[in-house]
């Protein structure tokens, strides 16, 4: 029952980028109840409180193969929880919600992305461009723009500097969306809401321009268009959760890295006017995904389509964001990039098996894998066919049952919970997947349990996407170039 494409990236007429993510924690809460939550630093993605090293300091001594990267020809960020000590600017306004609450905006996304890939999310679309579909036969799959288009789950951040002189601006990084945006002045509540930084300022920008209606870049916005006024490029991007941003499509110079050394120069954004729902704190949002306007795609000129990142295990350790790097997937285990062609945003490979303490996860046919799998930072818990999910659950938990964990009662989507609370040490069996090619991730503790439940959930149906969460990519390197994403343990 798939009922989608899935082509070679061969295909691709554009190179790829870079990439992070998001994840939404707050994505179900009104703005206001957000900030109302002051104080409540830490939402608990780490899985026992044996393992727990939920703490109020950043160890920031960062990554070392971030340091080896660090290069002229790459360009490396540092990359932070966004509810964690090492955010680099935590509200005093935001605050980390509940992990029943991240689960159940998990979930939202999780649905969404699987609408976008099987075309169903689609139907009204414009008719102002069709970007997203370039190849394939299913043109009519457009996904509305006024109705989730990307996906409001926000987990990881950086900071950039935009404009002349730079202003430092942090922004949630999202692989599932293609326009970065920030709030701009001037903009006032309720259109803006609050965030740490001063808002962005363009008219004390010697390089910020508005892009004009008549401009490619504008009529590239495609769905993203909102046509034209005081003959400025407007656009709208509406999210998964509900969530949306308008304003003035814009142009300035971007900067990396604090030695200055990356720049884009003419890089496209939003300049947000009005906002509405859960982006609380941040500044705005750097778009990674696959389509033209997203930042992987604006600097492919100057970083050769390679980006990768490695999403830190702890709030209080410290990940990185590469564009340009490494050049070589050496020290990768590697498995081919594919493209779903109704939701070309998307990195998607093929995930083929499961195992389990070493021991390949029987009763599960190949074919409920070839809905394809989403690389997605965004998405917190992995999703799996329900075939699958089934037989990784009976085997896991029998593999559990000699240590006489007692069980603990499910937790919104996850089923398969214990209570650690007695025990100082825990032993888990290892659990790992397998991608086409032979590329395997073994998972380590943190990507097999989160909070102490086994974290994974079924998606819709056999043959339906699955996507590769952010818990089971935690600490890993990701890498992606124009035909392939690779995978290295313990990378940070
Ligand atoms: C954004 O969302 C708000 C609240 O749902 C809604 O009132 C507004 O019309 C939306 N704006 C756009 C441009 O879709
Ligand atoms: C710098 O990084 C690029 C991209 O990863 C790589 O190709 C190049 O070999 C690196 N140069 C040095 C001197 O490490």
């Amino acid at each position: 029952m798939a009922s989608f494409f899935v082509s070679p990236v061969l295909q691709l007429h554009r190179v790829l980028l870079l990439s992070w993510f998001l994840c939404a924690a707050t994505a179900l809460l009104p703005l206001h109840v957000a900030a109302a939550r002051a104080g409540a630093a830490s939402y608990v993605t780490v899985f026992t409180a044996s393992f727990a090293a939920s703490g109020t300091t950043c160890d920031d001594t960062g990554p070392a193969i971030a340091r080896r990267q660090r290069n002229g020809t790459s360009a490396v960020l540092r990359l932070a929880h966004r509810h964690g000590p090492c955010a680099p600017s935590r509200s005093s306004v935001q605050a980390g919600p509940s992990f029943a609450e991240v689960l159940r905006a998990d979930q939202r996304r999780a649905e969404y992305i699987q609408r976008r890939m099987s075309g169903s999310g689609a139907a009204r679309g414009s008719n102002k461009g069709d970007l997203q579909l370039t190849a394939g036969s299913s043109r009519s799959a457009t996904v509305p723009a006024t109705m989730g288009y990307s996906i409001g789950t926000f987990q990881y951040v950086v900071t950039v500097s935009l404009g002349t002189p730079g202003v430092s601006q942090t922004v949630e990084l999202d692989t599932g969306s293609d326009v970065s945006w920030v709030q701009c002045k001037p903009c006032s509540a309720p259109e803006c809401y609050s965030q740490k930084d001063p808002l962005f300022d363009p008219s004390k920008s010697s390089t910020y321009s508005a892009v004009s209606c008549a401009a490619e870049a504008c009529l590239e916005l495609g769905i993203f268009g909102e046509g034209c006024s005081s003959s400025q490029c407007r656009y709208v991007v509406s999210y998964g959760d509900g969530s949306n941003t308008t304003g003035v499509y814009s142009s300035d110079t971007l900067t990396l890295t604090s030695s200055g050394d990356a720049v884009v120069d003419t890089f496209l954004f939003g300049c947000g006017y009005a906002q509405a729902g859960l982006f609380a704190g941040i500044d705005g949002l750097l778009a990674l995904g696959r389509q033209s306007m997203s930042l992987k795609s604006q600097a492919s000129n100057a970083y050769g389509g390679v980006f990768s990142y490695c999403l830190p295990p702890k709030e209080t350790s410290t990940g990185y964001l590469t564009l340009g790097g490494p050049s070589s997937a050496s020290g990768f285990a590697t498995t081919g990039l594919l493209t779903a062609w109704t939701a070309p945003t998307f990195y998607m490979v093929m995930l083929t098996g499961i195992s389990v303490g070493g021991q390949q996860v029987g009763g599960v046919p190949t074919s409920v894998f070839a809905g394809g799998t989403v690389v997605d930072t965004g998405t917190v818990i992995t999703r799996l066919p329900p075939t699958a999910y089934a037989a990784l659950r009976s085997t896991f938990r029998a593999a559990m049952a000699p240590y006489g964990y007692p069980s603990a009662p499910a937790m919104g989507i996850l089923d398969t919970c214990y209570d650690f609370s007695r025990y100082g040490v825990v032993t888990l069996p290892t659990v790992a997947l397998t991608f086409s090619g032979g590329a395997t991730m073994s998972l380590e503790a943190p990507g097999i349990l989160s909070s102490g439940c086994l974290a994974f959930a079924p998606n819709g149906g056999d043959g339906d996407a699955a996507i590769l969460g952010n818990v089971q990519q935690r600490s890993f390197a990701v890498r992606f170039d124009g035909s392939s994403v690779g995978f290295m343990p313990g990378a940070c």
